[in-house]
């Protein structure tokens, strides 16, 4: 398994995204990494050029690839489209999946970045891969879930197709020095507004922090497979929005308070055992991420 990526012709999409741009930024210091999205930050944009990378500009919606180059050695997806319409985000998260596919389809491997926000939800059961989807984000986000769902569905058919290896790897809350949903939680902790808990407390996820999601990166690639590979992508220990919530708020000195309501997504909680066989145990403990999230973010 190679420890880290080196001389190879990268794709990423979504390159300016939370979870993207370090992964983006760190491929480029041994690889040459060409990123597609359509760059409505201008500063992220500049840093990913800084580093080297080749920005060519593609609304995924759209699904044309034609001026972006076939002939590569990996793909990552990590882009995400969230416009709450049907009709784009399908397309743009699920058909141009299968069309980007098809258009590096000599790649040695594609890694599709998916959500454990496929899963139906099931409080505090860890969930494994083959358990019940289902439509968990839609209080949040009208059409993420099943356009999440659908995407890995054409990205499955589309290894087959084009017999492309592939591992399909289903995040649960990725955090870090650039972001995540505890730096939202910290920023409502900081103005002294109540975090939205869902009430069948307490609610369980397994955050991720961006250092592990970067070195996990080479396994990813070199578990795919076709059919395609299913994976649980979160860190080792399960921890309680509540719990790091309470964490944050001791590090920058003021009170977590919460407000009950289901129109907020509820725990999900994944088992980590096949992500573990294929890549590892994650190594930064939630306490020590969240602790450089906000010196970070100060
Ligand atoms: N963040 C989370 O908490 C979380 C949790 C679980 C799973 N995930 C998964 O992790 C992956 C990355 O998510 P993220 O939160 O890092 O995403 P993000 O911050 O919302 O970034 C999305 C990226 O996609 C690009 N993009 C959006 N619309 C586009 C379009 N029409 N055409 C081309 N590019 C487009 C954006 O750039 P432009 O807008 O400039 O085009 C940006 O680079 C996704 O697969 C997501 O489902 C995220």
């Amino acid at each position: 398994m190679p420890a880290v990526l080196t001389d190879q012709k990268i794709i990423v999409t979504g390159p300016t995204g939370q979870v993207a741009l370090p992964v983006t930024l760190a491929l480029a210091e041994h690889n040459e990494v060409i990123g597609l999205a359509r760059f409505r930050d201008p500063d992220a944009r500049a840093q990913l050029e800084a580093a080297g990378v080749t920005c060519i500009e593609t609304n995924l919606a759209a699904g044309d690839f034609s001026s972006v180059p076939s002939a590569v050695d990996y793909v990552l997806n990590l882009a995400v489209v969230k416009s709450n319409r049907w009709d784009i985000d399908l397309a743009a998260n699920a058909e141009s999946a299968g069309l980007l596919m098809q258009h590096c389809a000599g790649a040695k491997a594609m890694l599709h970045c998916s959500s454990t926000g496929v899963y139906q939800p099931a409080g505090r059961h860890e969930l494994a891969e083959t358990d019940a989807l289902g439509d968990n984000h839609r209080v949040m986000m009208e059409t993420y879930s099943i356009a999440k769902i659908a995407a890995e569905v054409v990205v499955r058919t589309s290894a087959r197709l084009f017999n492309l290896p592939t591992t399909i790897a289903r995040l649960n809350v990725p955090y870090g020095d650039n972001g995540g949903w505890p730096a939202f939680h910290l920023a409502m902790i900081e103005a002294g507004q109540p975090v939205p808990v869902h009430p069948d407390r307490p609610n369980r996820f397994n955050p991720i922090h961006e250092d592990d999601i970067i070195r996990m990166i080479p396994a990813m690639l070199e578990a795919a497979s076709v059919p395609a590979t299913i994976v649980n992508w979160g860190g080792i220990d399960p921890v309680d929005l509540e719990e790091w919530c309470e964490f944050l708020g001791g590090i920058v000195g003021k009170d977590a308070t919460f407000v009950e309501t289901d129109a907020t997504i509820g725990g999900v909680t994944v088992d980590t055992s096949k992500m573990v066989q294929l890549a590892g145990p994650t190594t930064v403990g939630w306490q020590d991420g969240l602790r450089r999230m906000v010196a970070a973010r100060a």
